[in-house]
């Protein structure tokens, strides 16, 4: 059994004043049965204050990592600072970190390692293009960039997370059919087994894209989904505390 993990993604969105929310979640959190983890990733000016109101069970994480621990790197930030900070999970891989910033599958693949020299768990994305999909070509594109973004697994190493994010599905509205949604996860444990031997059965792999309230229990009663990497709806903890519950109930 792989626990499930719902991430919660503010991507640039947030100000100390959004920490309201924050508040709203480690409230409901304390009503709630402990069944499944759950994780905000803010933005880096915001991951100390998050930490320190989180408590035990809100875990904080990072959006990117430099691949190095420090030095001359004008404006980025090494996973050891994201654990100074009080970040436990740092995504790589983002898609909109891949087209933003130009980070290939060979450099996502060392910041997942440079996330578990930290002691960080990397959660690493991995998605197709609409036009892909409709070249039939989605299984080939998520094994192929799969291949090239996962890390070697140190002896110690804290776990890792793949996140499916179909890229035509952020923000649009618009989700796999079930069926899709399924036959992609189990492609990403199949190749997570390959690489890792039986580790690769304990990894969550998570759903992301247009995850809302009114989609989330049909989407993780999938097989081999084991929770959701959640942007918009990650950002009012009303929505994202009703998809933790979907997760739980
Ligand atoms: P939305 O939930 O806003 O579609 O974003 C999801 C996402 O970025 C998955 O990685």
């Amino acid at each position: 059994m792989v626990r499930t993990l719902i991430a919660g993604n503010w991507k640039m969105n947030g100000l100390n004043s959004s920490l309201k929310e924050v508040e709203a979640i480690v409230d409901r959190l304390s009503g709630l049965a402990d069944g499944a983890d759950i994780l905000l990733c803010p933005p880096a000016t915001m991951i100390g204050a998050m930490a320190s109101m989180a408590g035990d069970r809100l875990k904080v994480g990072g959006q990117c990592c430099h691949n190095k621990t420090s030095g001359a790197h004008t404006g980025d930030i090494s996973a050891e600072m994201l654990v100074d900070a009080g970040a436990t999970y740092v995504i790589v891989g983002h898609s909109e970190r891949r087209d933003d910033h130009a980070e290939r599958s060979a450099y996502v693949k060392s910041q997942a390692g440079a996330a578990l020299r930290a002691g960080l768990v990397p959660i690493v994305c991995v998605g197709e293009e609409y036009a892909q999909r409709k070249r039939g070509e989605t299984a080939e594109v998520i094994e192929r960039i799969m291949r090239k973004s996962l890390p070697e697994m140190p002896s110690g190493g804290h776990g890792l997370v793949v996140a499916y994010e179909p890229k035509w599905a952020i923000g649009t509205g618009e989700i796999p059919t079930m069926a899709e949604i399924g036959e992609v996860h189990a492609l990403i444990r199949k190749v997570l087994v390959d690489n890792y031997g039986m580790e690769g059965l304990k990894m969550p792999i998570l759903y992301g894209g247009s995850m809302k309230p009114g989609n989330a229990a049909e989407i993780l009663a999938v097989a081999d989904v084991n929770g959701g990497l959640i942007g918009g709806a990650s950002l009012k903890a009303d929505d994202f505390m009703s998809i933790y519950e979907a997760a739980i109930n």
